[in-house]
């Protein structure tokens, strides 16, 4: 496969796009901060068997972190990333600076509230507001038809959803699964901070996403697979920051008397010093996949 065309400027970036949509084609965007694995690759799979021309960009977004998170240490190879991309058939690598996407002066951030509230919104303040931010321009840069993301990120989708929904961006969002590793570990950049120990350990949140699946299907009441949830994971030493139930899209608690709501579990704790996310969506009790 051809190696992609890696564009450095946002100008530039756009009017690749605008041509090649004017010429017909249908163009698949995966926005990525680098530091790729095969969670990322589902994503540019799906674009590329949706789409005619697909580009991927590889952009460590500082508007998304804390002060006191990993911005400085997050993984960084842009030679093996698109390498890998040239593999999957991605026509073009939107790489800028931080000069390119932040300008000196720079001073417009996307405000969201709703799903951006809860969970990682409040845990991480400004964390949504930076990735609302960025995914927007990165559209302005490449103005694609589909703009693809995981579910392993289930929050940031719905935040991505409203926004879209909000400012009238002309794009579709696709959600695409969580892919795992054989042992269940939801692949993550991050999982290279694991040491051997703490990998060992990160293997119960998803024997713990099973089993409360399990008792969700039998029926078992929130509060009780929830507590039992907690106990597995603490029962390992991993520190909870959260593990809970709830409905899917709005992200609020689900009343006892109304199971039938789509639900997910969201978890989010640390093994270890590494914070790590999962999520699992909980088939509706009446379906037979239960
Ligand atoms: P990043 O963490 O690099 O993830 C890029 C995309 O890959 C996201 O849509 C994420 O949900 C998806 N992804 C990561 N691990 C996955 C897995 N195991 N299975 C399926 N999809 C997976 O998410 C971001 O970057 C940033 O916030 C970004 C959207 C690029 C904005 O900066």
């Amino acid at each position: 496969m051809p190696t992609p065309l890696i564009v450095r400027k946002r100008a530039e970036m756009r009017n690749l796009i605008l041509t090649n949509r004017a010429s017909g084609k249908r163009i698949g965007f995966v926005p990525t901060m680098g530091s790729l694995h095969q969670g990322h690759t589902s994503l540019v799979e799906h674009a590329t068997a949706e789409c005619d021309d697909v580009i991927t960009s590889i952009f460590v977004n500082p508007s998304q972190f804390g002060p006191d998170e990993d911005y400085k240490e997050y993984p960084r190879d842009l030679h093996a990333d698109v390498h890998l991309l040239a593999q999957h058939g991605v026509r073009w690598v939107f790489a800028p600076d931080v000069q390119e996407m932040f300008p000196p002066g720079d001073s417009t951030r996307v405000e969201v509230s709703g799903p951006a509230k809860p969970y990682e919104g409040t845990l991480r303040p400004g964390h949504f507001s930076g990735v609302a931010t960025v995914v927007l321009r990165l559209l302005q840069s490449a103005p694609a038809h589909k703009i693809y993301f995981g579910a392993k990120d289930w929050q940031q989708i719905l935040v991505v959803r409203q926004m879209v929904r909000d400012l009238g961006v002309d794009v579709e969002v696709v959600t695409c699964p969580t892919v795992r590793d054989k042992d269940g570990l939801a692949m993550s950049s991050r999982n290279t901070y694991l040491s051997e120990t703490d990998r060992e350990q990160a293997l119960t949140i998803y024997s713990s996403l099973q089993q409360a699946k399990k008792h969700w299907c039998n029926g078992i009441a929130i509060n009780k697979i929830e507590k039992d949830l907690k106990t597995m994971l603490s029962a390992k030493k991993i520190q909870i920051e959260y593990a809970d139930i709830v409905d899917a899209e709005s992200l609020q608690k689900i009343p006892e008397s109304n199971p039938s709501t789509p639900a997910i579990i969201l978890i989010a704790c640390r093994v270890g010093s590494t914070r790590l996310i999962d999520n699992l969506l909980l088939p509706s009790q009446t379906l037979s996949s239960c």
